[in-house]
């Protein structure tokens, strides 16, 4: 099986409506023509019409950060995922550990928010954190393992392939230390084999399983070549529009 690489920057609450247009020029110019790594862009709402405006001519696809899993209605505050399909915007990340940590986001949520997405023809990007410090390894196995297979409840094989898993210890994200290689490679292999006990090994091959955490140029390529690491969700190193391209070119 082969799976496309996939490079996402989530740039979080970062950057203003002003600075978007000359950094997707910037990455845009870098990257003309070339489609082997599918190269997202996630930024915080209220940049995502300019956003997909800039990217229009290009092969970058543009994201969200968060939404909400009812479609319209009385929820002030909250971000349609039919609005973020009508803009244009093709990804949605799910369950950052952001999300889960500062906004008290469930399991039970993201799965509600995944199928929503799934539904709008977004591609959630699931994020699987790792928050807790766990007495024993069992313990840590378990909690990752438990996030897979409640964000997934009820999604279907045929839109399972579809979607996008990202693993993100917690101790990692921000940090300038990212996890050793081979102990992202062996989270990451935990996940797929939760995959296969799910769907089968057929479908677990097909899923897009990224690493986040302090992914940055001197430690991308390791990360990358790992056989179960298929991409990698940036955040500090993204704000760059050139260290992006890094990354992207690292991918390919
Ligand atoms: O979504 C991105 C991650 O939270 C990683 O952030 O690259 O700044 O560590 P970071």
């Amino acid at each position: 099986t082969t799976r496309k690489p996939l490079v996402v920057a989530n740039w979080k609450m970062n950057k203003l409506p002003s600075e978007t247009k000359e950094y997707i020029e910037k990455v845009q110019v870098t990257l003309a023509g070339q489609d082997d790594v599918e190269t997202v862009l996630a930024g915080q709402d209220v940049l995502l019409s300019k956003m997909v405006k800039a990217a229009r001519e290009s092969t970058i696809a543009i994201g969200a950060e968060n939404v909400y899993w009812q479609e319209r209605g009385a929820y002030t505050g909250e971000t349609s995922p039919a609005a973020l399909e009508d803009l244009g915007v093709a990804y949605v990340i799910i369950g950052h550990s952001e999300r889960r940590n500062y906004f008290r986001e469930t399991d039970e949520m993201v799965n509600l928010k995944a199928l929503a997405a799934i539904q709008h023809h977004l591609v959630p990007i699931i994020a699987i954190d790792e928050a807790i410090v766990t007495e024993s390894e069992g313990d840590h196995v378990h909690w990752v393992v438990n996030q897979v297979i409640e964000s997934l409840e009820g999604i279907s094989a045929p839109d399972v392939v579809k979607l996008v898993l990202a693993y993100e210890p917690t101790a990692a994200i921000g940090s300038g230390q990212a996890m050793t290689p081979e102990l992202a490679q062996f989270s990451l292999r935990r996940i797929r084999l939760t995959l296969a006990d799910m769907y089968g090994w057929e479908i677990a091959n097909q899923v897009r399983i990224m690493y986040g955490g302090s992914v940055k140029p001197t430690n991308a390529f390791e990360l990358m070549r790992q056989p179960d690491i298929d991409g990698v969700l940036v955040g500090d190193a993204a704000l760059d529009p050139s260290t992006f391209v890094e990354l992207v070119q690292l991918a390919r």
